[in-house]
């Protein structure tokens, strides 16, 4: 058994929120999925809204403050990744994306995440091929094959229909697929550790004597 951690990160801005019911319902079956293959998980949500004005003030200073930076490692450190937007505009939301651009250079490469979205028309599912994709693709990360679209006709009460849950179940598989290939994160990235030897720095090789 090893131990696997998820974050899952939603956009939605509503309350009661269809996309963070969508994310929710993501977390679930992967948890499931994973615990079914022997996997004991601890799942993160990262519920956007709460930290849209730290976002903001992230973009303007350069710098994350404290409970942002918390949720940002719990993303960054992750060993899968679930993020889901509401499509406004034909696209993801502004918050959605904003955050991702926060995120240090490189600090989701190679990671797995499963893409989703609501919307109010399902003619708008195609918005997580042309721009959700390509975001995630551009940093480097390793996004499963199924991508899990939910309009308004998907639910019924707050339950998925039939059809959305197999989606689900199909995304969730693939991501647990792709968790398990990777050994378990080591944590988020530090992007102030040093790439070459301190020594080699100082033009010293490998001469560790101090005079
Ligand atoms: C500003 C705005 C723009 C929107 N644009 C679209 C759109 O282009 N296509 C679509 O299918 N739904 C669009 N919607 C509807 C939302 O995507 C939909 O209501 C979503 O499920 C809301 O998620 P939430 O319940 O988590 O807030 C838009 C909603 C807003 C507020």
């Amino acid at each position: 058994m090893t131990h696997r951690t998820l974050a899952v990160v939603s956009a939605g801005l509503s309350q009661p929120s269809s996309t963070r019911l969508l994310a929710d319902q993501l977390a679930g079956a992967t948890r499931d999925e994973l615990a079914r293959r022997g996997h004991e998980v601890d799942v993160r949500v990262v519920d956007l809204r709460q930290y849209a004005h730290d976002v903001v003030n992230n973009m303007l200073t350069g710098f994350p403050p404290t409970t942002l930076r918390e949720a940002i490692d719990a993303v960054t450190g992750a060993d899968g990744i679930i993020a889901v937007t509401p499509i406004f505009s034909a696209s993801y939301n502004g918050l959605f994306k904003s955050f991702f651009d926060v995120l240090d250079a490189g600090s989701l490469v190679d990671r797995p995440v499963l893409i989703g979205a609501t919307g109010g028309t399902a003619r708008h599912s195609l918005a997580l091929e042309h721009a959700v994709r390509p975001m995630f693709s551009y940093l480097r990360a390793v996004v499963v094959p199924t991508a899990v679209f939910a309009a308004p006709e998907d639910w019924s009460d707050g339950t998925a229909d039939g059809a959305l849950r197999g989606r689900i179940r199909r995304a969730a598989g693939e991501l647990a697929d792709q968790i398990e290939r990777r050994p378990p994160a080591s944590g988020p990235a530090d992007p102030f550790a040093l790439t070459t030897d301190f020594l080699q720095m100082l033009g010293r090789g490998g001469d560790t004597t101090v005079s």
